[in-house]
């Protein structure tokens, strides 16, 4: 299936990985390339042993990296060890990107900008991104409410044409097999990222425990909340919210900002305790309404390689 996504980095499907902060390693970014799309090594909040061995694991392969860009901002020398292996692309969300985006650009290497609004896909066309990614707010991970991807993809897609129509655009949130990937490039996206459908492969670094208990969820048991950036004392910018599934511990929390911070000693320690013992009642399992869609956990390969074929065939193409 070729769209301009495909022929700009010379990929077989337009299917890129989400850089999902620590699930989206070095393996499963290799495997979605060896499949035709492209991976993004989740770089996240910035750890620079982590990004060294997963750059590693990916060995030969042609992967890129995301960063959470106010965290980036704490930390930029991690954007220049990325530059130095030369990734396929770099892409940065939540946050300004002007401070970074002139020396992605100097260094040659695409820049993808993902935009939960109009007023952010202005400004990161604005600052020159090459890619600016739609994100609705049924995504998985860090993101808003305030748009969904249906609307927000296209009004993404007429505004770049008018500003600036060399820059691709794609469709991120709720895109998990071919009926999504479909609609995204009936929307006018050039392609997709994708987040919860490939946390639940085989090569995700995440729990398989917690891969079960989206197996067995539904879209309508995710929420948009802040009590795991509350708990963990993560200094998130107040527009953004994680959506996970729910569990006892975020029904005890979701909505009382001010009361988990005030029992943070004890629910912190709960939640710690959880996580070392994948008690996934108080762990996180950072998935989007997608979860509904996902069934099974399968190598990224196959996931991805459905996906496309079956889009193709939706579109009338195969
Ligand atoms: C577990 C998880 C972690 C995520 N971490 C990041 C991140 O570190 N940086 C980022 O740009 N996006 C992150 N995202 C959001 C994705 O980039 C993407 O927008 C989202 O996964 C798309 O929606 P979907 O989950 O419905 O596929 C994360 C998503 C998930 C599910």
């Amino acid at each position: 299936m070729n769209t301009r996504l495909t022929e700009y980095f010379g990929i077989e499907h337009p299917v890129l990985l989400a850089p999902m902060a620590m699930v989206s390693g070095g393996r499963l970014a290799a495997a979605v390339t060896a499949a035709g799309g492209l991976g993004l090594i989740g770089g996240g909040y910035g750890d620079a042993d982590w990004l060294r061995r997963e750059f590693d694991q990916a060995g030969t392969a042609k992967v890129g990296c995301g960063f959470i860009t106010w965290s980036l901002a704490n930390n930029p020398e991690l954007l220049d060890q990325t530059l130095e292996r030369t990734p396929a692309a770099i892409m940065l969300s939540f946050g300004d990107i002007r401070p970074f985006a002139e020396r992605i650009r100097a260094a040659g290497v695409p820049l993808i900008a993902q935009a939960q609004n109009l007023d952010h896909a202005r400004q990161a066309l604005d600052a020159g991104a090459d890619i600016v990614v739609a994100q609705g707010g049924e995504a998985g991970g860090h993101g808003m409410t305030v748009r969904s991807t249906f609307t927000l993809v296209p009004d993404v897609v007429d505004l770049a044409a008018a500003r600036s129509p060399e820059t691709l655009v794609l469709a991120a949130g709720g895109v998990a097999d071919g009926r999504g990937l479909a609609a995204a490039l009936a929307l006018g996206a050039d392609g997709v990222v994708v987040g919860t459908r490939l946390w639940a492969s085989a090569e995700a670094l995440v729990s398989p425990r917690a891969q079960q208990r989206a197996v067995q969820a539904c879209g309508d048991d995710t929420v948009r909340t802040r009590v795991y950036d509350v708990v963990r004392q993560i200094d998130w910018p107040a527009d953004y919210t994680v959506r996970a599934l729910r569990s006892p511990f975020l029904d005890t929390w979701h909505d009382n900002d001010d009361g988990l911070s005030a029992a943070l000693p004890e629910a912190l320690a709960t939640f710690q305790k959880a996580v070392a013992a994948e008690d996934f009642d108080a762990a996180p399992v950072i998935v989007g309404e997608a979860a509904g869609l996902v069934r099974d956990v399968r190598p990224a390969a196959d996931i991805v390689r459905d996906m496309a074929r079956d889009a193709a065939r939706i579109l009338g193409r195969a």
